[in-house]
């Protein structure tokens, strides 16, 4: 297959890089890519936002496939236009992509297709602000109801920050004041053909930057998979509650949703709850589930795209325990220093265990330099995670970016 990625990221790199195990063997474009990303497709220098760019290069170039990564050009509308043209897409269009984009819009979804999740109040002044929060009680959550790249959301038992982040955001638009919920995170992801779906792993993302979840909300630090702490019927659980029915309810409006529905979800006493949905691949999650992939990924987001999912087998997923570390630029994510040089790569090459997703890479002649926030997701694997962090801390300690952090904890828990 020829296969055109949106994106880039290390998602994108983890999804071309699973693409490369599939047992045919795909011609892969990547617009626009990274360093890390040059090595495993060719780059084409497109904006990946511009709907009748890309339709036009995908059309003109008989790509069979395009897998959108970011959220960006989904909200730009890339997939209505090349699915207006008949491309095969990977990806929702935007009124269906709306479920990530506007909190308000995924809380009217979630409303009318009994899905649970928090009590949520939609606020415009600060009056109704004020309200809300009263009710709401401590800790207060308080989210800009749009995309703001994982900043949006501020949990805190602060009032006045509650009240100061909420004014920030109440400039743009709407802001949601919810219900905290109490207990572990899960991210779970479902590919849909836009009325069937099916489950991929469960994994557990790090979304604060520092260990022991201090610092800033960030847009995750390191991820682990599988989650052998869930019960059994956890993923059974999900699809039939939460996931089938936000499907059947866009499907129902119109808008039929054909990608990765992204379920953010928080495992309470009273049951699991939607935090959020995201109408893309997560990252760095996508960098610990497409580890554990042990069926070709090609022909599963394909079936998607051209709405015959049943015709595909099921996902299938190794026992092996994967996780990932994001290795980040000094000030990530507030201010991160970048143009600094990466080294140590190659010595890590090697080891079998361990690969490197590029998150913000450039080659500079022959210095490869880092280019954002998070640069790296380092990825082990490993019969036990005590083996697999071991792989991913022991090549961190080979790669030298100046200034740089990372957490020390990524499935810290999982081990006894
Ligand atoms: P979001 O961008 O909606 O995923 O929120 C970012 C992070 O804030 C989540 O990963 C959670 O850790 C936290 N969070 C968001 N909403 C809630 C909530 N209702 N209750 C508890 N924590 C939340
Ligand atoms: N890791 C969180 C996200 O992809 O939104």
């Amino acid at each position: 297959m020829k296969i055109l990625v949106l994106g880039a990221g290390a998602r994108e790199h983890t999804i071309i890089q699973a693409l490369r195990r599939d047992p045919e063997k795909h011609e892969i474009l990547a617009a626009p890519g990274n360093a890390g990303i040059s090595a495993d497709a060719e780059i084409v220098a497109l904006n990946p936002s511009n709907p009748k760019v890309v339709t036009e290069f995908a059309a003109t170039s008989d790509v069979d496939l395009v897998i959108i990564g970011p959220e960006a050009p989904l909200v730009a509308g890339v997939a209505n236009a090349l699915r207006k043209a008949g491309v095969a897409v990977f990806g929702p269009d935007k009124e269906a992509a709306a479920i990530e984009g506007s909190k308000a819009f995924a809380k009217d979804v979630m409303a009318a297709a009994n899905v649970p999740t928090g009590k949520a109040w939609t606020v415009s002044t600060q009056k109704e602000l004020k309200d809300a929060l009263k009710q709401s009680g401590t800790p207060y959550v308080v989210k800009a109801d749009g995309l703001a790249a994982g900043k949006g959301v501020l949990v805190t038992e602060d009032l006045d920050a509650a009240i100061e982040h909420a004014t920030f955001y109440l400039q743009h638009g709407e802001v949601l004041v919810e219900e905290f919920l109490q207990g572990p995170e899960v991210s779970l992801f479902f590919v849909s053909d836009g009325r069937r779906i099916v489950p991929l792993s469960p994994a557990q993302d790090y979304k604060r930057a520092y260990d022991d979840d201090e610092g800033p909300n960030t847009g995750g630090m390191g991820a682990y998979s599988p989650l052998p702490w869930l019960d059994s019927n956890f993923v059974d659980t999900v699809t039939a509650t939460i996931a089938q029915p936000v499907i059947d309810e866009l499907a129902g409006r119109g808008t039929p949703f054909i990608g990765l529905l992204y379920c953010g979800l928080i495992v309470t006493d009273e049951g699991t709850k939607v935090i959020e949905f995201n109408a893309r691949f997560g990252d760095p999650e996508t960098q610990v589930v497409l580890a554990r992939l042990e069926s070709p990924l090609a022909p599963l987001l394909y079936a998607a795209a051209t709405e015959v999912l049943e015709s595909v087998e099921p996902p299938r997923f190794s026992e092996q325990c994967a996780l990932t570390v994001v290795l980040a630029s000094e000030g990530y994510p507030e201010n991160p220093v970048t143009g600094r040089e990466i080294h140590g790569l190659d010595t890590v090459a090697g080891d079998s265990q361990v690969t490197i997703a590029h998150a913000a890479t450039a080659w500079d002649g022959s210095d490869l330099l880092a280019t954002g926030g998070r640069v790296l997701s380092i990825i082990a694997t490993g019969p036990s995670f005590d083996a697999a962090r071991d792989s991913a801390y022991g090549a961190l300690d080979k790669i030298s970016l100046e200034g740089s952090h990372y957490r020390r904890d990524i499935a810290l828990r999982m081990v006894s």
